[in-house]
């Protein structure tokens, strides 16, 4: 079996590794040695340290390595959008099998590549792309096939889980645990991608495709990033029970015409500690999925990292290769449902809201009538000396309300209404809150 490796950074190198150390027992498993024939990158002449490969098989021309009539596996640990779409159609529209590793561009344009793939009658595998070393994909794609699943809700961005982590163990500031996370080289030089949410965002959507038999692509996901949450948010997490994570949520539900739809969405919420995500701690992901006739289902693991993502790719080349050697395919893409993507306007959530106030008679019970106006149940409210001053007897007082549950765009206009009050000094924080704190 001759692979094409394209991409030999934290990923690939870890790949070329692997298969070096396990070649006797790939071999055997697979029926046939793997050998790699190219590997393409961007600079010949990088420092990749011992790597157990020819020097000669590394190219800069990664369109003519995917092309060759002598490759059968295209594995593509590069990223980005362009020019690796552009590799992979033409590989899998000539036949190829094609393992990535890429969850932008499959959430960017799967579609694209599930055509090709179907086209060429090669496999498209990318185990690696959630939640790395996790195996997760392969379980909703092949293992769940026969139950129907409700909500899959996840940790699946390392870097944040890192920071909202040490946020909650030392009490440090957003600012504070990037720098840790950057420093320990959780974080890359630019977090973006983390930080505001797209990393989660395109994993939600490929989850999103697979669970609920629907292409979602990234722009049908509702994105929040993290550089919002405060030292104080944390703080009011923990006097309610609860701890602050990155989450993605992909649930069924039911339009008001009565139509099932699919939400996906990515936000910062509190859940409670006693959740079976809270205790997610460091870099970790983990995965809730809950079907009708499975029940509720855990996965856990290390969703980062070039030995641990490079397991998921191997073990997707493993699959791909004895496919290839029997002559069959993996099932097509699955993408029957076709169920439409709820607005999240439409999200079913419940929220916590600081907000700081004028203390004096009558703020309280006009606060309450905003909600009220609004729909929005109040289920909890506390108070606090606002700015310095003593309960009851300063002019400030800070007041944290806990919503029931409401449709997200009557919170959302709630929260904009308290705004216009002029008793309401300042919204200091809004988050939602999630599994049934
Ligand atoms: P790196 O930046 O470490 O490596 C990227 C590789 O791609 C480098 O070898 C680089 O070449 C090569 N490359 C870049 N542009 C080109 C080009 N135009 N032509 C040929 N080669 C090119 O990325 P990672 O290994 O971290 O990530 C690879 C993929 O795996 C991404 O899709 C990422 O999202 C995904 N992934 C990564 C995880 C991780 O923990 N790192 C976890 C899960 C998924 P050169 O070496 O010469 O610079
Ligand atoms: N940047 C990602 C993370 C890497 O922090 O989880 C894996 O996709």
């Amino acid at each position: 079996m001759r692979l094409a490796l394209l991409g030999c950074g934290t990923v690939g190198s870890e790949v070329v590794r692997l298969l070096h150390t396990q070649s006797a027992d790939l071999a055997a498993r697979i029926g046939a040695p793997l050998e790699i024939v190219g590997i393409a990158v961007r600079r010949i002449g990088r420092d990749r340290g011992e790597l157990p490969v020819d020097p000669a098989v590394f190219t800069t021309d990664a369109l003519d390595l995917v092309k060759r009539d002598d490759v059968d596996v295209v594995i593509e640990c590069v990223g980005g959008i362009e020019p690796a779409r552009g590799w992979l159609v033409e590989a899998l529209r000539a036949g190829k099998s094609v393992v990535t590793a890429n969850k932008a561009l499959l959430a960017e344009d799967g579609g694209t590549l599930h055509d090709a793939a179907a086209e060429g009658g090669g496999d498209l595998y990318y185990e690696a792309a959630v939640a790395g070393a996790i195996p997760l994909l392969r379980p909703l794609r092949e293992s769940l096939h026969g139950d129907r699943i409700t909500r899959v809700t996840g940790i699946v961005n390392g870097t944040t889980n890192f920071i909202l982590s040490a946020m909650d163990a030392t009490g440090a500031g957003f600012a504070e645990a990037l720098e840790e996370a950057t420093d320990l080289g959780y974080a890359e030089a630019d977090p973006t991608a983390d930080v505001e949410g797209f990393d989660a965002a395109a994993k939600a959507a490929i989850l999103a495709s697979l669970a609920f038999h629907t292409r979602v692509g990234a722009a049908d996901v509702h994105r929040e990033g993290i550089t919002e949450v405060t030292a104080a948010d944390v703080i009011s997490a923990k006097a309610m029970g609860c701890t602050i994570k990155l989450l993605c949520i992909a649930a069924r539900g039911v339009a008001a015409d009565g139509r099932e739809t699919v939400g996906v969405r990515v936000h910062p919420a509190m859940i409670p500690l006693t959740h079976p995500l809270a205790s997610v701690g460091d870099a970790f992901n983990a995965v809730f999925v809950e079907a009708e006739a499975a029940g509720q289902l855990m996965f856990y693991g290390r969703g980062a990292g070039g030995a641990p993502t490079a397991s998921a790719v191997l073990g997707d080349v493993v699959a791909v290769s004895r496919n290839r050697l029997a002559g069959v395919r993996a099932a097509s893409e699955s993408a029957y449902a076709d169920l439409p993507v709820r607005p999240m306007g439409e999200a079913l959530t419940r929220y916590h809201i600081s907000l700081d106030v004028t203390d004096r008679p009558g703020v309280l019970a006009a606060v309450a009538g905003v909600f009220a106006r609004h729909d929005v149940s109040i289920a909890t409210v506390r108070q606090g000396s606002g700015g310095g001053g003593v309960a009851g007897r300063g002019e400030d007082a800070d007041l944290v309300i806990v919503t029931h549950v409401a449709p997200d765009a009557a919170l959302a206009a709630t929260v904009r209404a308290l705004r216009g009050l002029d008793t309401v000094r300042s919204v200091a924080s809004v988050l939602r809150v999630e599994g049934g704190a």
